[in-house]
């Protein structure tokens, strides 16, 4: 992950021009292969597309009929930069029923997407020398960001134990000192599809208490999740003071391009990060905001079809790639993706996806798009309908037979 050196050596302007933070910025490597499989597209060539991590189903026609209607209505003003008030209500309320955390609407700042809370969150708290703890393999903004502020990283990976993931708690627990200012806590969890179990939680809240260290929890997939109960950290003692929960529309109501998410936060946080986000994006589109508010308190039966949906989905992608040779994967217990250990197969994790997409046309992430412990791993986002993932299956088998047989001769 992280920048790409090779663009700032062929434009010399990059390297004059731009600020030397911009050296430091990391992207995400899925628009990049998407672009990649869609250039294979216009060659004719078909695709199966596994990269991209956003459902596949459409937004619920409520939702959609509240943002015509707020449009029509002329919801086409600014709003304030926290967000409208019944939609911050709204929120406050949800998180509460859901989550039982203790929330007013004075807690929670309105986003365009939950990515700009990462953003605005890490520019408020951190300094140079600061130390994260994040997640690796993990959602790569994480350590863009840390590098982006001058902060000081430190990636913990994930253990796979009797084909399930665990996230190395252990390692965070010592890596946790009096120099971290910031744990970053993903769950259930992108890259790796896991959870963080109940006492692993305790642990994280006990240590980030011990050394005054400011958590963020990104919950963005806290309602796709197939086994159990969720839990936030920020309801844990003494965490609700010390914890930003991320939170949004995205995954859950299928409203990537909307762009819409929150961060739920301190009293004394929420009016520093809406000032950045006055500085930024002055506030969300207003009949967005309008239609998250029908998300919210509409019917929630979409949201029950699509995880039961995902779960059917789950289970026959991690059979069918079982089934590969060299190839090996988890259970994930939440969120869209497989992380399939492929070190079988004699490939690393970017000739795999490389080899995927140009041999059988299955479209996937290498593991190290989501840091340099993803290496061995191949993300797979099943959100794309049982007929294609069953097909890319049978792909990917023709064309690891296929390598096979060429090894052979
Ligand atoms: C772990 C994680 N957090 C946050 C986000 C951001 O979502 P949004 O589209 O709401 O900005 C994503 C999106 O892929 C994600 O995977």
């Amino acid at each position: 992950m992280g920048n790409d050196p090779a663009f700032f050596s062929r434009f010399r302007e990059a390297r004059m021009k731009l600020a030397a933070r911009m050296q430091r910025l990391g992207t995400e490597t899925a628009f990049e292969v998407l672009a990649r499989a869609r250039a294979l597209e216009r060659e004719g060539r078909s695709i199966i597309h596994l990269e991209i991590g956003e459902p596949d189903f459409d937004t619920p026609v409520n939702v959609v009929a509240a943002g015509v209607e707020a449009l029509q209505g002329g919801a086409t003003h600014y709003t304030p930069s926290a967000g409208i008030d019944p939609l911050r209500e709204a929120i406050a309320l949800d998180q509460a029923q859901r989550k039982g955390l203790t929330v007013s609407p004075a807690n929670v700042v309105v986003t365009p997407g939950g990515k700009p809370i990462m953003f605005y969150l890490m520019l408020a708290l951190l300094d140079q020398g600061d130390e994260v703890v994040y997640p690796d393999p993990g959602f790569p903004i994480y350590e863009s960001m840390v590098n982006f502020c001058g902060a000081t990283g430190r990636p913990i990976g994930f253990v796979e134990r009797e084909r399930r993931f665990q996230w190395d708690v252990d390692s965070l627990v010592n890596q946790v000192g009096p120099r971290t200012k910031l744990i970053i806590v993903n769950t259930p969890s992108n890259p790796v599809g896991c959870t963080v179990s109940d006492a692993d939680l305790q642990r994280i809240a006990e240590v980030a208490r011990r050394h005054d260290a400011f958590v963020l929890s990104d919950e963005i997939y806290s309602r796709i999740l197939y086994d159990g109960s969720f839990t936030s950290l920020a309801t844990l003692p003494g965490m609700a003071e010390r914890t930003c929960v991320l939170d949004g529309f995205s995954k859950t109501y299928a409203m990537t391009g909307w762009r819409l998410g929150y961060g739920i936060m301190p009293e004394w946080l929420a009016p520093q990060i809406a000032r950045l986000a006055t500085n930024c994006n002055s506030c969300n589109a207003a009949f967005t905001q309008l239609a998250g508010l029908e998300a919210l308190t509409g019917s929630q039966d979409s949201v029950n079809a699509m995880v039961e949906e995902f779960r059917v989905r789950r289970d026959a992608i991690v059979a069918g790639l079982n089934a590969l040779d060299g190839v090996r994967c988890s259970m994930p217990q939440g969120a869209f993706y497989v992380f399939a250990n492929i070190e079988g197969t004699g490939m690393t994790s970017r000739e795999a996806a490389d080899y995927f997409l140009y041999e059988a046309g299955v479209a996937v992430l290498s593991g190290t798009s989501f840091g340099a412990n993803g290496e061995g791993y191949i993300r797979l986002s099943y959100a794309n309908s049982l007929d294609n993932l069953n097909l890319a299956v049978v792909r990917m088998a023709t064309a690891l037979a296929s390598r096979r047989g060429v090894a052979a001769t």
